[in-house]
């Protein structure tokens, strides 16, 4: 049997009550890693760490809007596991769904403070653990098609998403000097509470939309395939990946929908 792809790590991921995060803990724990399970969804959060059921999984809430929670629970990581190796900061919101000429800025400003402002913290508060303890840790984030594209999404969730690239990039700059790898995940459209509530859709509705959508065809987008590839930039396979944003959409965003070549036709 191989070696669990990240035995001895510590991981914190944030938003991991449910979606993206809930798989992600499930698999980094079953891939030997301990897991701080944070989010502030409380309920879900110790269901997801009951049904793990191992002692190397724990819940902290932590709001990420809250610089000070976030402070908190890195400590507390560290407190509780002597390390932090691997921070999944993944915790988003969708944010309001207006168009333009109508944009509702309290919810553009709530969705910068989650999507921004809370990857933002986490990255400084882990990555100043990381530095003090002389960890080569993985910083990765949860970004978007949304981040590739305009119209993938609405208007402050694309803005935040796009500007998560960017924040990358600049901490990937900055850290690399540390051994500190950073890099992004772009999701296209996965089933989870965040995605139907947003647009009310059933989750089979969603799915069906990103199936009909992506360019690869015969497979549903779970949010376990966003977790691998989590796991992946988490690992030390990735040893030498920084700075990169790893979009995982089946070919969403490289593909024209008008399909000019005429592949599907067959000639
Ligand atoms: N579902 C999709 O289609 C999709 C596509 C691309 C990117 N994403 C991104 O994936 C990430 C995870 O989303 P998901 O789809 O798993 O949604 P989800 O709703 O299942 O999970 C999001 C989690 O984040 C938590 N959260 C929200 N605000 C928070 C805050 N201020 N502090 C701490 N936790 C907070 C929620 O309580 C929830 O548990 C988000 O960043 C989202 O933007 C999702």
């Amino acid at each position: 049997m191989s070696k669990p792809r990240l035995e001895g790590k510590v991981a914190l991921i944030t938003g991991a009550a449910s979606g993206i995060g809930e798989a992600s803990a499930r698999l980094f724990a079953e891939n030997g890693a301990c897991v701080v399970v944070a989010d502030m969804e409380d309920e879900s959060g110790h269901q997801v760490v009951a049904s793990i059921g191992s002692e190397r999984v724990s819940y902290r809430h932590c709001d990420v809007r809250d610089e000070k929670q976030v402070e908190e629970t890195v400590k507390f990581t560290i407190e509780k596991y002597g390390s932090l190796d691997i921070l999944f900061s993944n915790a988003g919101i969708m944010g309001p769904l207006t168009n333009l000429l109508d944009l509702d800025m309290e919810g553009l400003d709530n969705t910068m403070a989650t999507n921004v402002r809370g990857v933002a913290a986490t990255m400084k508060h882990a990555a100043r653990a990381m530095v003090d303890k002389k960890i080569r840790g993985s910083i990765i984030c949860t970004t978007s098609v949304a981040a590739c594209l305009g119209g993938a999404g609405p208007h402050a969730y694309t803005a935040s998403k796009h500007a998560l690239i960017g924040l990358a990039r600049s901490a990937c700059s900055e850290l690399g000097v540390y051994g500190i790898r950073v890099n992004c995940i772009s999701p296209f459209g996965v089933a989870t509470p965040l995605s139907c509530k947003a647009y009310h859709l059933e989750p089979s509705e969603v799915e069906a939309n990103s199936c009909g959508l992506a360019n690869l065809k015969g497979i549903v987008l779970k949010a376990r395939h966003v977790a691998e590839a989590a796991l992946f930039l988490a690992s030390d396979e990735a040893a030498y990946v920084s700075g990169h944003n790893l979009v995982v959409d089946g070919g969403f965003t490289v593909v024209s929908q008008s399909n000019f070549s005429g592949f599907s036709e067959g000639y």
